[in-house]
């Protein structure tokens, strides 16, 4: 149930007050609606009761409706005022709205109009409840948690609290940008491995001949170059998380080993005899359709099952557009806290336009776009205008593209100080999103992973 928002009515005439509680009552299942029969009960009221949206007559003996509307913008900033004026008075209701009063009736009071206006109010408030709760979530620091109220997303809420509990392979699969990564960290968090390592590896961003010795170590004389022993990510990540990030492009080779881990629990240092036993709970995710993988023989059938006890799918954000406003929103006070900017909005009409759009990029590519328009609205509120400036043909999006000049395909690159610029300034325009920096420069994104280790640039550092 949601939470109700509490009206008090204010004005000396009674029934007309005890009318209009009922109005509102029957219009609003929401509303939890109190009354008083001046300024003066009012603010006794208020001592003791919680209010959110107050109506006021102006007129009124002791104290009129504005000097009641002062008192409480003194007192309680965050209540909304709502004027009542009698016909002759507009002039007054107009200095009260002036004079931040949320908006204002006028007597006799037209139950089309009253529900209108209050409605307006009403959304308002809880739009203000949404953003507060969002930026508590942003300073609670770093615990991100899988934002949303579609049905889907629930779904996938409650396969996180679930598989958390226990310690079987989990396979998270979803297009890119739909947050694997981060219901990966959350099982992890929700997990009572929570205070031990999470490790995550990008597997294709590691060549398949090193792969092996990082995940599993390797003992002193395996190979040129081996002087010691060297511990693994699986010891590294012992009694915790190990995220096998992009599973779906390892080597038959590692799949082998990764199932002989799967099933026996050890893994076997790069030229050891000896195996150590180790208890690392494995998520894996990737966003290719490994059954179609495993239907065409290029991933094993039997390391797919072992993974795959648990499965948990990422649903694109098309399948849920009513959590983009929110998406939005969470965002925008994100990036207005990365960037120390106060209280720049995003108007309610570009919320609609956004929720319609496709997405192929999904969270992130929605995350980026919010920071886009951040940019380029220059201080103002995110209007229409904002997304025409940002998808204007021939505007380059994002910015630092534009920089590339003519170099907008890899092809013509040659030289590696050349590559390096390249990729970094196309994972700064694509803050680190390989899929989207793919389809920007026509590489293939384990070609852009590859370069990335070859150049030595963390990919992971322009997210
Ligand atoms: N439901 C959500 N609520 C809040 N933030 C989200 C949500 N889903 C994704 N994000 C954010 O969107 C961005 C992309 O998510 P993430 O990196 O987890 O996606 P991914 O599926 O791993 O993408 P890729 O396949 O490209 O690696 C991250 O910044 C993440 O925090
Ligand atoms: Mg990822």
């Amino acid at each position: 149930m949601e939470k109700k928002i509490k009206v008090l009515l204010v004005d000396d005439q009674l029934d007309f007050i005890n009318g209009l509680a009922r109005l509102l009552m029957a219009g609003f299942q929401d509303f939890d609606v109190i009354t008083a029969d001046g300024g003066k009960p009012a603010l006794a009221l208020l001592e003791k009761s919680e209010v959110d949206l107050l109506i006021t007559d102006l007129q009124m003996p002791e104290m009129n409706g504005l000097q009641l509307m002062t008192e409480i913008h003194r007192r309680y900033p965050a209540i909304k005022v709502i004027i009542l004026t009698g016909f002759g008075t507009i002039e007054k209701a107009v200095e009260a709205v002036r004079l931040g009063a949320y908006d204002f009736l006028t007597k006799p009071v037209a139950s089309e109009q009253l529900y209108r206006t209050v409605g307006k109010a009403a959304d308002f408030i809880r739009l203000e409840w949404e953003n507060r709760r969002l930026r508590e979530l942003l300073a609670g620091g770093g615990k991100e948690t899988l934002l949303g109220g579609s049905s889907v997303i629930h779904q996938v809420q409650q396969s996180i609290q679930a598989v958390a509990g226990s310690d079987y392979p989990v396979l998270i699969q979803g297009e890119s940008g739909t947050g694997k990564e981060l219901a990966a960290r959350m099982v992890h968090r929700l997990s009572q491995r929570a205070k031990k390592p999470y490790v995550a590896v990008n597997c294709p961003a590691i060549p398949d001949s090193l792969l092996e010795s990082e995940l599993f170590g390797y003992s002193r004389g395996a190979f040129t170059g081996a002087d010691r022993d060297k511990e693994g990510l699986f010891l590294a990540a012992n009694h915790g998380t190990l995220h096998l990030d992009e599973i779906g492009d390892i080597s038959p080779s590692m799949q082998t080993k990764l199932l002989r881990f799967l099933q026996e629990g050890e893994v076997r240092p790069v030229g050891s005899t000896r195996t150590l036993a180790t208890d690392v709970r494995i998520i894996a995710s990737t966003n290719q359709p490994l059954e179609k993988k495993v239907e065409e023989n290029s991933f094993r059938a039997d390391l797919f099952y072992r993974l795959n006890v648990i499965a948990i799918h990422m649903p694109p954000l098309r399948e849920r557009s009513e959590d983009i406003a929110l998406l939005a929103r969470y965002f925008l006070e994100k990036t207005l806290a990365e960037m120390n900017i106060n209280g720049m909005t995003i108007e309610p009409e570009v919320l609609s336009y956004l929720s319609t759009k496709e997405w192929p990029g999904n969270v992130r590519e929605l995350q980026n776009t919010i920071r886009r328009l951040v940019v380029f609205s220059g201080r103002e509120n995110i209007t229409m205008a904002s997304i025409q400036r940002i998808e204007a043909p021939g505007q380059p999006t994002p910015a630092v593209l534009g920089e590339l000049g003519p170099y907008k395909s890899m092809k013509t690159l040659i030289s590696d100080r050349f590559s390096r610029s390249y990729i970094e300034q196309l994972l700064t325009a694509t803050s680190g999103n390989v899929s989207e920096a793919s389809r920007v420069s026509g590489l293939s994104r384990v070609a852009i992973q590859k370069l990335g280790l070859r150049l030595g640039i963390d990919l992971g550092r322009f997210r």
